[in-house]
């Protein structure tokens, strides 16, 4: 498209911005209620509720608190929670067989979610972290975190899951090859009609900081994720990615971490044309609440325009710990 313009003085771009009517008449993208994921952290317990110290206003929910929140989350119009489990470290092994036990913490809460709440849409987490006692995403054999081996793992993770109920699966583990795993073993199991929105752009990040606090993962961690999540300099490599998991079966796609990598989400959507998402991750989350509570920036200004950038960006909705505040917001506006 060739902008096309009058020259100054005809040419006044802010006749269109000199009052709020003209600049709801011209505003290009909006944020809405359906573009909200909501992430919550779980853990076990009842009637518990903790505090994440590094993520203020996000906290621990044992299970009926999390039925609850998925209650207030449907009633405020938000159409998705995800899951993020914190794993009794008793429970960690190297295999992380916890992963797919149809009884674990994250499967007890798709159910309860399910039986209580069906309207909302459940999406989960696909990923060992919180399973085993070293932070990692894979299985890990030396010190080398195996691809084809953490795959097997998965697909039991994958139908666990659709088995309690779940309705998005969200792979962020970064392994080679799992989406077409996941995808055949859900058609093979009759789950035909459950979603794959792939982490299929994440990146190596200190973004992840407060959320591997919120899973007690973060003291856990040895080394970094470098050899299965992306370069942050790379960006055509994004789009290969994405290419490959949207062949191999995902049918949502996603962008992490979200502020600092617009220009993947922007590129994503424009290439593929597929439903796309960013995740505004725990340390972008920690960055706008922290300073806010500070008095350093206007939190609820901040948080919105970190948001309608998203949808400018190209994606079709965001995951965000802002979720319900922000709903809340949109409602009275
Ligand atoms: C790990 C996982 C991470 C996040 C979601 N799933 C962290 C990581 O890759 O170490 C990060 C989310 C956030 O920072 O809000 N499977």
């Amino acid at each position: 498209m060739q902008p096309v313009f009058a020259p100054f003085p005809q040419g006044r771009f802010r006749r269109t911005r000199r009052s709020e009517a003209l600049r709801a008449l011209t505003q290009e993208v909006s944020l809405t209620v359906g573009d909200l994921i909501w992430p919550v952290f779980v853990r076990d317990g009842v009637n518990v509720r903790e505090p994440v110290a590094s993520m203020p206003g996000v906290e621990r929910l044992s299970a009926e608190l999390v039925v609850e929140a998925a209650a207030m989350a449907r009633d405020l119009g938000i159409p998705a929670i995800c899951l993020f489990p914190y794993t009794d470290p008793a429970l960690k092994t190297a295999d992380c067989r916890e992963a797919w036990n149809p009884e674990n913490l994250a499967n007890r809460a798709i159910r309860a979610i399910k039986a209580q709440v069906p309207e909302i849409a459940v999406m989960t987490d696909v990923a060992l972290d919180p399973y085993n006692a070293h932070g990692h995403d894979g299985l890990v054999q030396d010190g080398i975190i195996l691809n084809d081996e953490t795959i097997e793992a998965l697909v039991r993770m994958t139908l666990a899951q659709a088995e309690a109920g779940a309705d998005i699966l969200g792979p962020s583990d970064m392994m080679d090859g799992r989406i077409g795993a996941m995808r055949s073993a859900l058609e093979m199991a009759g789950h035909k009609d459950v979603a794959i929105l792939s982490y299929a752009a994440k990146y190596a990040s200190a973004f992840y900081g407060p959320f591997r606090d919120a899973v007690g993962a973060s003291g856990a961690l040895k080394g970094d994720k470098k050899t299965y999540q992306m370069n942050p300099a790379n960006s055509d490599e994004a789009l290969r990615l994405v290419a490959r998991d949207l062949s191999e079966g995902a049918d949502m796609v996603m962008v992490k971490p979200g502020m600092p990598y617009l220009d993947i989400c922007r590129r994503v959507k424009d290439a593929f044309g597929a439903p796309t998402y960013a995740y505004q991750v725990s340390g972008e989350y920690a960055m706008i609440r922290g300073a806010a509570l500070n008095g350093w920036i206007d939190g609820e200004k901040a948080m919105l325009e970190s948001l309608i950038a998203f949808k400018r960006a190209g994606c079709d909705g965001i995951l965000t710990y802002f979720a319900p505040e922000v709903a809340r917001l949109l409602r009275h506006q």
